[in-house]
């Protein structure tokens, strides 16, 4: 190869072409885990590597009404997937509500008066599914995951338990193990683990406290999706 040659391959590298490459570090993940609820009921995911360690993220809804949304809050400072309620900078819902974990937002496939682009929770496009998937949408750092996979759990906080004093994000209930074995789409086994398996940069949907069903897929068009 000439030096010329080489040179605009790097500088291709350097613009658009391996910034698009599949194995560029950030990519877009979406968990979604049904787990009907009330209100006052607020799903966290918990999770990380397989030796436990936490997993880069970013969120990537900022819903516009802003603080008055629990998730908006909840998000900021949360740059972890990890197996902790509160990481070190993550905000409080109004200063004392203390987060779970990774704050999801309650979706649904109807469109109404609340949606997660204006509000962090309610109508999404991107759920075709039903009412009460809880849905984490992010940019994950795939690099730092087990080959494009993470273990998850969900952890509910019940917030009508908890008054100014108590909300400490730990006052809830644990997802008991799942055996996930086969997921539409696509899984990953690993052996003596009782969490949910998602995979990086795809869109991951579970069911609360089962193995199944559950769909792991590449496109937001997929029919396995409902
Ligand atoms: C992820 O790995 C790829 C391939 O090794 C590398 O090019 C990229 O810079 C890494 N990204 C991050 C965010 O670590
Ligand atoms: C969300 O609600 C706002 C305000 O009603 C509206 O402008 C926007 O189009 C809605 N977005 C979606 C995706 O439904």
């Amino acid at each position: 190869m000439t030096m010329l040659m080489f040179c605009f391959l790097i500088f291709l590298c350097e613009t658009a072409f391996c910034q698009l490459a599949p194995s560029a570090g950030f990519q877009r993940t979406v968990v979604f885990i049904k787990r009907q609820s009330y209100p006052s009921q607020y799903v966290f995911l918990r999770g990380g590597r397989n030796d436990g360690s936490p997993i880069p993220i970013r969120h990537r809804v900022k819903p516009t009404i802003g603080s008055d949304s629990r998730y908006y809050d909840w998000s900021q400072g949360d740059n972890n997937l990890d197996w902790d309620a509160q990481e070190n900078g993550q905000w409080n819902f109004k200063s004392f509500q203390k987060p779970g974990g990774t704050p999801l937002m309650w979706t649904t496939n109807v469109q109404g008066t609340v949606n997660v682009t204006k509000d962090g929770a309610g109508y999404t496009p991107i759920n075709t599914m039903g009412p009460h998937y809880w849905m984490m949408d992010v940019d994950m750092d795939c690099n730092k995951t087990d080959d494009g996979w993470f273990q998850l759990k969900a952890f509910v906080v019940h917030g009508e338990k908890n008054d100014y004093i108590s909300w400490n994000g730990n006052n809830g209930e644990w997802e008991r193990g799942v055996e996930q074995t086969t997921c539409w789409g696509d899984h990953k086994k690993f052996s003596g683990v009782n969490n949910h398996v998602a995979k990086c940069g795809a869109i991951n949907v579970f069911t609360y406290g089962e193995g199944t069903p559950c769909v792991v897929s590449k496109s937001f068009g997929d029919p396995l999706l409902g």
